[in-house]
Parts: C-alpha cells; sequence; structure tokens
C-alpha cells in the first residue's frame, strides 16, 4: 500500500514538476499558499496543499525539501520552531531545537589560557549539537497532519536521488564554500566535488536519499535510531564528535506556550526561549508602540533613533537573561512588562544616539547565517504555520555524516562560549546561555504570525541570526503602523543594532551618502552589509484570497492554487 502511495506520488510530482520551477515572488492565490526560500521547496509545500493536505502537512514536506535543495540552511541535521495558529483560535510554539551533547561541558571551546579556540565552535564534528529536525517535524504531524507522514517525505527522496537544478546564487555559495567542505570531510560527499558549479547544474544526493527513505518509513527511528544513528556514531568516532547513541535516543521536541503580545489593534503570535525572537519582539514592539511612528516619515532619521535605541536595549537585556527555560530562569513576564519596557527608554533622547557603554541590561521583575531559512504556509482553513529552521551558518559545520549524506548543524556556536565573547553574530552572552549537557542553545529564531479579530492574517520570520528580530520587528511594524502592503512591507529597506558592537548596520543599497551623515552626526556609527534578513511571508486577504510574497533579498518565492 505505502509502495503504490509512492509511485502514485512519484507520478503526480513529476507531471506537475519536471524542469526547473520558475515561480513568482509576490501572487495571490484562491485556495492557499506557500513561500519558501528554493523554487523546488515551495513547489513541493504548494502540491500537498493541491493534494488535499493542511499547511503543517504542506510546512512538513517543505521541511524535509528544503534540506535537499536548500542544503546551506534547510537541513535534517539542524533544527528549528514552528508557530501554528487556526481560525478556531488554537495557537501553539513548537520548540525543535538542537541540545547540548550529553558529552559537552561549558569549556569545550577554549584553550588552557581560558581563551576561546578560534572555528573550534563553528566547524568540524565537534561543533554540532544534537539535530531536532526530524523530531520536529515528526511532532508537528502527529498533532496537526493530515495526509499519511512518508507522503510528505517522497518529494525530498525525489529530490535528492534524481538531483534537481541548482539556483545561480547557490552556484555561487557551493563554490565559495568549496575549500571549507574539502578540508572538514574526510571522505568524498556531494559537497567534496572540485569541479566548478554553475547556474543549471544537476545536484544529486544519494546518501541523502536513502536516509530520507529510512525517515519516511519508519518515521523519527529512521533517523534517531537504527542505521541512521549508527553511522552518526561511526562518524563522531573517527572526526573528534562527541554526539553519542544516546543523545540521539533521549532527543526530544518540545510544544511551549506561544508569547502573545497584544499591539495596538493586533496580537503578535511568536517564538518564546529557547529563542530570545519573541520576547525581544514584544520589549521592541511595546518600546515604540507609544512613540506615534505612523506620523514620522520612513526616512527620518527620528526614526532609524527610536528603533535603534529600542534594538540596543532589547539586546543588552538578551545577553545578560536569556537563555534555555528548562536550565534557567528567564524573567518572561519582567522583561516584556509594559511599565518596564516603557522605563528602559525613559533616558531616550530625540536625535542622539547613545554610545553602547552608557547603556547596560535593565532589570526585570522575576529575575536571568547569518544562515537559517524561514517559511511561511496558509490552508483553506484558514490555518498559518510560520517556521523557521536552521544549520547555523552557511552549511553548518561544513561537515556531512558519512554514508548518511546530511550536513551536520554548528549551533554550538550560539552558546556563550565564554562569557562577553562574541559569537559569529557578534552576540555576547553571559552564564544564562553557557555550555551545559542537554541544554538548547539560545536563538534569535523568530517565526511569527499576526491575527486581528482572532483571525491569522500574516505569517512571516527570516534567516540573518541576530539580525532576525530586527528584521521580524521591521516588517511587523511596516505593516502594523506604516500600513504597507504585504509585498512592500517585506522589500522595504532595514537597518539593524544589536548594543554590542555598537554600530548601526544600514543595508547597501539605501540611504545616500547625505542621509548616511545625518545619522552619523547624531552620533551613529555606520556599517553597510550587502542586506538584512530575507523574508517569507503569506498574508490571508480581506477577501479570503492568499497572497505570498518571497524576499527581494534571496531566490524566496510564492506558490499556491
Ligand atoms: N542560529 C541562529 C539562531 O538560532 O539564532
Amino acid at each position: 500500500m505505502k509502495h503504490l502511495l509512492f509511485i502514485s506520488y512519484l507520478c503526480f510530482y513529476t507531471f506537475v514538476s519536471w524542469g526547473q520551477p520558475n515561480l513568482p515572488k509576490s501572487q495571490i492565490f484562491e485556495k492557499g499558499v506557500v513561500v519558501s526560500a528554493h523554487p523546488e521547496a515551495t513547489l513541493v509545500g504548494s502540491n500537498i496543499l493541491k493534494m488535499g493536505g493542511n499547511a503543517v502537512d504542506a510546512a512538513v514536506a517543505i521541511q524535509f525539501a528544503l534540506a535537499v535543495v536548500y542544503p546551506n540552511a534547510g537541513n535534517i541535521g539542524g533544527g528549528g520552531f514552528m508557530i501554528y495558529a487556526d481560525k478556531k483560535g488554537n495557537i501553539s510554539a513548537l520548540d525543535f531545537r538542537e541540545k547540548a551533547p550529553l558529552k559537552a561541558h561549558k569549556d569545550m571551546y577554549l584553550d588552557e589560557k581560558g581563551e576561546v579556540i578560534k572555528n573550534k565552535s563553528l566547524y568540524g564534528s565537534l561543533a554540532a549539537g544534537v539535530p531536532g529536525s526530524v523530531k520536529g517535524m515528526a511532532e508537528a504531524h502527529k498533532k496537526y497532519g493530515s495526509l499519511p507522514w512518508e507522503q510528505l517525505i517522497f518529494p525530498a527522496v525525489k529530490l535528492a536521488k534524481e538531483g534537481y537544478p541548482i539556483t545561480e546564487r547557490q552556484a555561487n555559495l557551493l563554490n565559495e564554500y568549496k575549500e571549507r567542505f574539502l578540508k572538514y570531510n574526510q571522505t568524498p560527499n556531494a559537497f567534496t566535488s572540485t569541479k566548478a558549479w554553475k547556474k543549471g547544474d544537476i545536484f544529486i544526493q544519494s546518501d541523502l536519499a536513502q536516509t530520507l527513505l529510512r525517515i519516511a518509513k519508519k518515521g523519527p527511528n529512521g533517523f534517531y535510531k537504527g542505521k541512521t544513528a549508527r553511522l552518526v556514531r561511526k562518524h563522531m568516532k573517527r572526526n573528534n564528535g562527541i554526539i553519542a547513541t544516546k543523545d540521539l535516543k533521549n532527543y526530544n521536541a518540545v510544544w511551549r506556550q506561544p508569547i502573545e503580545i497584544s499591539y495596538k489593534d493586533y496580537k503578535v503570535i511568536t517564538m518564546p526561549p529557547p529563542s530570545s525572537g519573541g520576547i525581544a519582539l514584544g520589549q521592541l514592539l511595546k518600546m515604540v508602540e507609544s512613540r506615534s511612528l505612523e506620523k514620522i516619515a520612513f526616512e527620518d532619521p527620528l526614526r532609524y533613533n527610536i528603533l535603534a535605541e529600542a534594538e540596543k536595549r532589547v539586546y543588552a537585556d538578551r545577553s545578560k537573561y536569556l537563555g534555555d527555560p528548562d536550565f534557567v530562569k528567564v524573567p518572561l513576564q519582567g522583561l516584556m512588562d509594559s511599565l518596564y519596557c516603557t522605563n528602559r527608554m525613559s533616558n531616550f533622547v530625540e536625535m542622539h544616539a547613545t554610545p553602547q557603554q552608557e547603556i547596560n541590561y535593565g532589570m526585570p521583575e522575576g529575575y536571568e547565517s547569518t544562515e537559517t531559512t524561514h517559511f511561511s504556509v496558509a490552508d483553506k482553513n484558514g490555518t498559518l504555520v510560520s517556521i523557521t529552521t536552521t544549520l547555523n551558518g552557511n552549511y553548518g559545520s561544513s561537515v556531512v555524516v558519512e554514508g548518511a549524506g546530511f550536513l551536520l548543524n554548528n549551533e554550538m556556536d550560539d552558546f556563550s562560549a565564554k562569557p562577553g565573547t562574541p559569537n559569529m553574530f557578534g552576540l555576547i552572552g553571559s552564564k544564562a546561555n553557557q555550555i551545559e549537557p542537554n541544554k538548547r542553545m539560545l536563538s534569535s529564531m523568530t517565526p511569527t504570525i499576526i491575527k486581528k479579530d482572532n483571525m491569522p492574517i500574516f505569517a512571516l520570520g527570516s534567516p540573518g541570526g541576530g539580525t532576525i528580530i530586527t528584521t521580524v520587528f521591521q516588517v511587523v511594524l511596516n505593516l502594523l503602523e506604516y500600513k504597507m502592503d504585504l509585498e512592500k512591507a517585506v522589500n522595504k529597506s532595514r537597518f539593524h543594532h544589536q548594543w554590542t558592537p555598537d554600530l548601526l548596520f544600514l543595508e547597501q543599497n539605501q540611504n545616500d551618502e547625505s542621509f548616511v551623515k545625518r545619522l552619523n552626526n547624531i552620533g551613529y556609527k555606520i556599517e553597510r552589509p550587502n542586506f538584512l534578513g530575507c523574508v517569507g511571508a503569506v498574508q490571508i486577504r480581506e477577501d479570503g484570497t492568499f497572497l505570498g510574497v518571497g524576499d527581494k533579498r534571496g531566490d524566496d518565492c510564492a506558490a499556491g492554487f
């Protein structure tokens, strides 16, 4: 029966998707929509909706497809978070973040002098946390899924087995990371090819296809036990890694209470710890809500100053208080308290950038890749799903598990290897986020759903390490304060401040030099990254139709029916 299902699914899928899908960045559909970072994965999700699957079915299928077609961030060797909201008023938050292996310890990335050893938490098998994605998807499917599990994984199996044409962006990235793959992998795999990749080349991952097939047939046991687990163990032994059989067997994904933030007429539903994203987004919204932003022009330096000053204060709090809630007491209510947030901005001065050293963390009541990828789904029942998933850096630790074909994350770098020492995103942390066995590392991922009149209307999120929070924050403000349509809200220019370093990051293509001078004059030191974040968002519109918007900054695209 399962075999027949597989064949019929493959026929359907082949018929509708042969060749490189050419999908729009933004489009309205009648019955449902998905947006993801790769056209093949977007098409997989939209086909699942067409076949009668719901938003969670589509999301599960996209997660596995992204592990194949977007291997720099999509994954089965990483983790992530999911936010769910439906028309009946149900909301949930699923934590499938990686965990520190049992053999991890707080000084594991320090030398004998107590200094952080460069790159040790970033590359190679020791950089990996215990992966959570497969358990996460199994949990989501158990609670909300409607189509058979294997049907959701077969498209990924096919894409891995037969290959798919890579985009130009992907070809460039694979070429850029070639040396690293060769350095950190002892046995050849799909990523260690020495050829020069170009757009349209077919990328085949045979070992990954077999691993996915085991997951399709056996559920999470096809990953956390049996052959895949044995391959991970063997790989770890050969490569000085510490993930043990017991770590895989014991991994659990956790349903958590989502954070709900009231903002004007809206409810923003987002991720609690171990992500810092939800608390930070809540604090940011509360710090700016009373500042009549809608009356301040979008390109007025005052708007930049209000938002950046709030961002500095929030990231200072983040560095002090946030960590895995199963290990440290996070003062969630205190940090999100309206009065606390208003007081944090009490020393804000219009048109003056407060130097970093003059800002510290606050004292709340109850005291503690940039690569990642986001996808959003809306189905005909009015359910929204918002998932951000990651390996941490591009291609994670650069290590492919020998014989199993999947990339391992380098999420251990999201712990604070040493209090006060910045991680790859320049973020610092304290004891709350120090390494402990079985603990989840702090994240910035902020999958978010916005409700109005108790109906879910927008789902959005972004990659971008520490910049995820400010990206989501600014898109939310573009929608709720500036009443931009979704496409404009997503594509509008963005900026970022994270308290330390004391720099305001402005996207390259925004603002001319005279504007930058005006910001310098009020005290900002400016950095110009190419872009900040890459948002995938969907909307259920007032007329009941569905809009999907993929950010102009990536290969993100929409599909539906
Ligand atoms: N690895 C990026 C994050 O979780 O924030």
